[in-house]
């Protein structure tokens, strides 16, 4: 018979299994400090582990979300820090199945949505910044873009805190930028006003299984010490592509027809090729049919 595990024993596997994953992730080893003095304790190491190792994931078990979880989630995520305290992210909970029909036949490229227990959307709101300056007697006085991008800002805060508190609990999330190929439709669907506009949906269902590790660009590109690095990236690129081909390549190619097969196929290629077409050029216009001036 095998020793029992103690809790020290739990934690070096805890601390092992976050390494492991960081460096699948960035492709380098990142240090875990041990416990102790300066270390992490055990809630820390399983909090910060967990987001290590997380990843979308696209496949859920035929089974709800309780709606007393859900609202919980909902009041963490909205807990999240914001700009100003101004509190201009608000989430809708699309549970009517002919709103929820509407929005997935908007979303032929993302059919894994049909079988999302739960269907979000995060939508940035400067329409209550607006109506308390009507409610205050106070002249509104940020009509340019500054405003937009603030609202957006904390909505993305909020959806990604929404994230890590599902995923916490076991459930598995993917966000769907996709709902803005159709930004007029989906907000005429749900009544957004003017000012509201949506950011992102995101499905939420108890995982199907546990989606693979995602590797994220060399820290060297994306982390800088009192100077940004520059524009200088072919070196990192270049070593980043041949990882992730390595570890977890592209299961197929993006527009074969316009840019032919090639091999080796990395990111930078399907990055290259994603936007070598316009993705929502009228997204700027729905913005401003929304009321915002984007100067
Ligand atoms: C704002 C945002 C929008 C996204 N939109 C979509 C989408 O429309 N469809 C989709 O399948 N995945 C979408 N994703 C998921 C990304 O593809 C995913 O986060 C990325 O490939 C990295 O994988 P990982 O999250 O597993 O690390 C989105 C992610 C973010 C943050």
């Amino acid at each position: 018979m095998g020793k029992a595990m103690t809790m020290g024993d739990r934690e070096n596997d805890a601390r092992a299994a976050m390494a492991a994953d960081l460096a699948l992730r960035f492709g380098e080893a990142v240090p875990v400090p041990p416990a102790g003095a300066g270390g992490l304790d055990p809630a820390a190491l399983a909090t910060l582990a967990r987001i290590a190792g997380r990843s979308s994931n696209r496949r859920y078990l035929d089974r709800p979300v309780p709606p007393d979880l859900l609202r919980l989630l909902l009041a963490v995520a909205l807990s999240a820090p914001s700009k100003s305290d101004l509190q201009q992210a608000d989430i809708v909970v699309v549970s009517d199945p002919a709103k929820r029909a509407a929005i997935e036949g908007w979303l032929p490229e993302n059919l894994w949505v049909k079988s999302a227990p739960v269907l979000l959307v995060f939508c940035a709101n400067n329409a209550r910044q607006r109506a308390i300056h009507d409610l205050r007697g106070h002249p509104y006085a940020n009509d340019h873009l500054d405003p937009f991008f603030n609202a957006t800002l904390d909505t993305g805060i909020v959806l990604s805190a929404f994230i890590i508190a599902a995923e916490a609990a076991g459930l598995a999330t993917c966000p769907i930028s996709a709902i803005r190929d159709e930004a007029e439709k989906v907000s005429d669907l749900l009544g957004l006003p003017p000012h509201v506009f949506p950011v992102a949906g995101l499905g939420v269902g108890w995982p199907d299984s546990k989606a693979p590790i995602s590797p994220r660009l060399p820290l060297s590109l994306t982390v800088h010490e009192n100077t940004h690095a520059g524009a200088d990236v072919a070196a990192g690129i270049a070593a980043y592509d041949s990882y992730r081909e390595g570890v977890r390549p592209f299961p197929k190619q993006r527009d074969v027809a316009r840019f032919g097969e090639v091999h080796p196929y990395g990111w930078s290629e399907d990055k290259a090729r994603q936007y070598a077409s316009p993705q929502r050029p009228g997204f700027g216009a729905f913005v401003r049919a929304r009321g915002f001036r984007l100067e």
